[in-house]
């Protein structure tokens, strides 16, 4: 296992992530993890960039136990400065910020050397790099050497003459640097001969055995399915580790897409013969919300009302548990990923909160279960990738993420029974006539919300005065940021006709180009 560690920096687990696609496993952990304290020996250790400045009286500091480990280091821009500067060198700000593209020069001095040669192994001497840092080393530490540079940094690349601790100032793990890629992987296979035992099938074997060992031979479980491909897939290994003793709820709230609870049902139950409880709570969520129009009272209700319905769910589940003699319901499974792992974890705390999330974590102190979380070590694209390998469809594997106050975030205003029919037939249009295009999988998510107001139009030979839908797709990998999908012209004009045409209460199509930042992807 490669050890990263976290000193904040915005790339920290774009490392992390391309180590694994080496079929090597490591942990981003956070930069105030105490090397004694840990319960695992790293065969390699990356120190990550940051927002910081060595010389800040908060900067984050390096453990030095991470240098009595005697394994490899490399540190990445902060991670090289802090290493740098832990071994009494030279750290000063620089003229200007750098940020974009230098040519990396590697000197013969690395040439001359095993390891450096190593890290360097299948680069052209001159390697396009990206840069981001406001300052640099200007006097490397006593016993280490120089071993590449570009034009601004003389020390771009810097190594310990006897011990196998490495720096460089530029990015390997952003693809603008060309060759970034290569680096990593000369660093984590041939510098610390790191094994590639990570593998998305073997991780379900080792998975479906933790599970049966945390569980036991009696243990119960419950979890709120949602039909997304998350839950999906830790439903999923559930029902092969424990079969019939993991529960499913799905909660209907009446503000699901278009036929979305039969979907779920086709593929949880009939296909994959998961023990799925399907409650219609649909009235009930939509009469609590009968008035309410603002974005963050909708979500506390249909949050409220969701842990209202799980926890009446989960009771009726334990009663018929014990009332066959079967052992109470102990677990709760959530279908928590890695980048939320981290994000908790942080040692910047939590980022501020922008909207309130709705997700199940407001249970767990009331119903006081323990915590099952599979996929706690994946990321997206690799729990897709589970979800191919258990025989998923590609529809359900490749579904665009799906908020969980559903539609009614999507609903500005009112949430009424009349509304969400327009919103979900126009989402239903929408979504269909892109994946007509063959757009579905270059988008990273896409819906059609429904806008309260009230415009002019004209249909057939009467004037019509009704409301709009405004289409919002965007383009990101990680939902922090995001940018809108540039739409080929027929594309938008074949949906916007149909729309219009075929949802009654809607004379106006608009489509949103704006980037997240300022906006967010949810209009609520
Ligand atoms: P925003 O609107 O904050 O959305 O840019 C970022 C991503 O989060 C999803 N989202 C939610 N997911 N519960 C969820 O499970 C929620 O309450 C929620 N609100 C937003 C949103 O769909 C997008 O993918």
């Amino acid at each position: 296992t490669i050890l990263i560690l976290d000193f904040g920096s915005q790339y920290s687990h774009l490392i992390t992530r391309r180590i694994r696609e080496f079929g090597v496993y490591c942990e981003l952990l956070p930069c105030t993890q105490k090397i004694s304290e840990l319960s695992w020996k790293p065969t390699g250790v990356i120190l990550s960039g940051s927002p910081y400045s060595v010389y800040d009286h908060d900067a984050p500091r390096v453990d030095p136990g991470v240098f009595d480990l005697g394994v490899p280091v490399l540190g990445i821009c902060y991670g090289l400065q802090e290493m740098s500067n832990y071994f009494g060198g030279k750290v000063d700000p620089c003229d200007h910020r750098e940020y974009g593209p230098a040519t990396l020069n590697i000197l013969a001095a690395a040439a001359s050397d095993a390891q450096s040669s190593m890290l360097f192994e299948e680069l052209s001497s001159e390697s396009q790099v990206w840069m981001s840092h406001g300052d640099q080393v200007t006097s490397p530490p006593e016993g280490f050497r120089v071993i590449a540079s570009t034009n601004t940094a003389p020390f771009a690349a810097i190594r310990h003459n006897e011990k196998p601790l490495f720096g460089i100032q530029f990015h390997p793990e952003v693809t603008h640097s060309v060759d970034g890629k290569q680096i990593l992987k000369n660093f984590v296979l041939k510098v610390c001969k790191a094994s590639q035992n990570w593998t998305m099938s073997e991780f379900i074997g080792k998975e479906i055995e933790r599970i049966r060992q945390i569980v036991g031979e009696k243990g119960q479980v419950i979890g709120a399915v949602s039909g997304g491909v998350d839950s999906s897939v830790a439903a999923k290994l559930m029902h092969m580790a424990i079969g019939d003793r993991f529960h499913g709820i799905l909660v209907d709230n009446g503000v699901m897409r278009h036929n979305e609870c039969a979907q779920a049902k086709k593929m949880l139950v009939d296909k994959m013969g998961i023990n799925l409880k399907i409650a219609d709570a649909s009235d009930r969520f939509l009469d609590n919300l009968k008035g309410k129009t603002d974005p963050e009272e909708k979500r506390k209700i249909i949050g409220n009302t969701f842990i209202d319905v799980f926890e009446e769910e989960a009771k009726a589940i334990d009663d018929a548990c014990s009332a066959t003699g079967a052992a109470p319901v102990e677990f709760l499974l959530q279908g928590t990923l890695y980048p939320d792992v981290i994000e908790s974890i942080s040692f910047k705390g939590p980022s501020a909160t922008i909207k309130t999330h709705h997700n199940v974590g407001g249970l767990k102190e009331n119903m006081k279960l323990k915590l099952i979380e599979p996929l706690r070590e994946l990321f997206k694209d690799e729990v897709r990738e589970l979800g191919r390998l258990l025989g998923m469809d590609d529809e359900l594997v490749w579904r665009h993420p799906f908020p969980g106050p559903g539609i009614a975030i999507r609903i500005l205003g009112e949430v009424t029974r009349e509304q969400v029919a327009i919103a979900r037939k126009a989402d239903y249009i929408y979504i269909e006539e892109i994946k007509k295009a063959g757009l579905y999988r270059q988008i990273a998510q896409a819906y059609a919300a429904l806008l309260p107001v009230k415009a002019v139009g004209v249909k057939g030979d009467k004037r019509t005065y009704e409301q709009m839908i405004c289409l919002r797709a965007v383009e990101t990998s990680d939902f922090m940021t995001a940018d809108w999908f540039p739409f080929p012209y027929d594309v938008l004009k074949r949906i916007s006709s149909r729309i219009c045409n075929e949802v009654e209460g809607v004379n106006r199509v608009v489509y949103d180009v704006s980037s997240k930042p300022p906006a967010t992807i949810e209009l609520e």
